[in-house]
């Protein structure tokens, strides 16, 4: 496996790489998620391309961006061992050399639920992805459904600006007891993963409600709250029931929709979701 850390010798790499070309772009400290993301391209695809770039532009001035863990090496053991043939790890000054000055601006899809709790951080992660789907120009990436509303953010960018790189939907890898993967589930203290899977239960809780013929999204809405029965260690965000292309939240369910939230455990905030069909 190649770890590459400029662009000049990734674009060198590339004109030799074996096609079609996977590409998973990731943030690092990557978990069992990230590794169903690069089985599926191993599956699918002759060469395996990740990234792992923290990515300065899409964190909120109040979140943590120096705080976002950096495992490296134990990272680059994880791609050897999972069969992936690059690794892209740029410095900060490879990637932004000079301050960003253009930016991918996304439309609607990026307002509701993460963009109006973190303002800016679809231009951020649209931006970064549409710069690495340059200079790694995949023929498929592959994004994991945890993100949804990132993942119909970028379909979208792909769509409108005409990227060549087909997006692929990878299904979310969850714990035992419910909990998604994170990297940011390291942060969580002995009691409070005992009680994270609770947003899980909540989204499976408005899931069934829908599977049962509740159209009402306010009645959807309330059967999941019970869930947290006032909990105070967990702070919910939002829980909203969207359209799982448009992310528009709906007020009554006449279809396939996706259910999502994000609470706050502790001091680590978390985000699921689940897609939910009325019978
Ligand atoms: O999902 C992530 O890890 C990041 O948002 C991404 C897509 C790598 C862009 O920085």
């Amino acid at each position: 496996m190649r770890a590459i850390h400029s662009i000049a010798e990734l674009r060198c790499w590339r004109t030799q790489a074996r096609v079609p070309l996977g590409f998973v772009p990731t943030m690092g400290a990557l978990h069992a998620g990230h590794g169903r993301l690069i089985d599926e391209a191993r599956a699918t695809c002759a060469s395996v391309a990740v990234s792992i770039f923290v990515n300065p532009i899409q964190f909120n001035a109040s979140e943590d961006y120096a705080r976002y863990p950096r495992p490296l090496e134990s990272d680059l053991e994880f791609c050897a061992a999972r069969g992936v043939d690059m690794v892209f790890a740029p410095p900060l000054e490879e990637m932004y050399p000079q301050p960003q000055n253009v930016f991918v601006e996304v439309g609607p899809v990026a307002d509701a639920m993460e963009g109006r709790f973190r303002p800016g951080h679809f231009r951020g992660v649209a931006t970064v992805v549409l710069k690495l789907f340059q200079i790694v120009q995949p023929d498929r990436a592959y994004f994991g459904e945890k993100d949804a509303q990132q993942l119909a953010v970028i379909r979208r960018m792909v769509q409108d600006l005409s990227v060549p790189v087909e997006i692929v939907r990878v299904p979310t890898v969850r714990e035992p007891d419910g909990l998604a993967l994170s990297s940011r589930n390291r942060h969580l203290s002995g009691g409070e993963r005992t009680i994270a899977p609770l947003l899980y239960l909540a989204l499976s809780a408005a899931q069934r409600s829908i599977a049962a013929g509740s159209r009402d999204v306010e009645a959807i809405k309330r059967a999941a709250l019970t869930v947290f029965a006032g909990d105070p260690r967990v702070r919910l965000e939002y829980l909203e029931i969207a359209g799982d292309t448009d992310m528009q939240p709906v007020q009554s369910v006449d279809g396939p929709v996706r259910v999502l939230a994000a609470a706050w455990v502790g001091g680590t905030r978390l985000i699921d979701n689940l897609c939910a069909t009325p019978p």
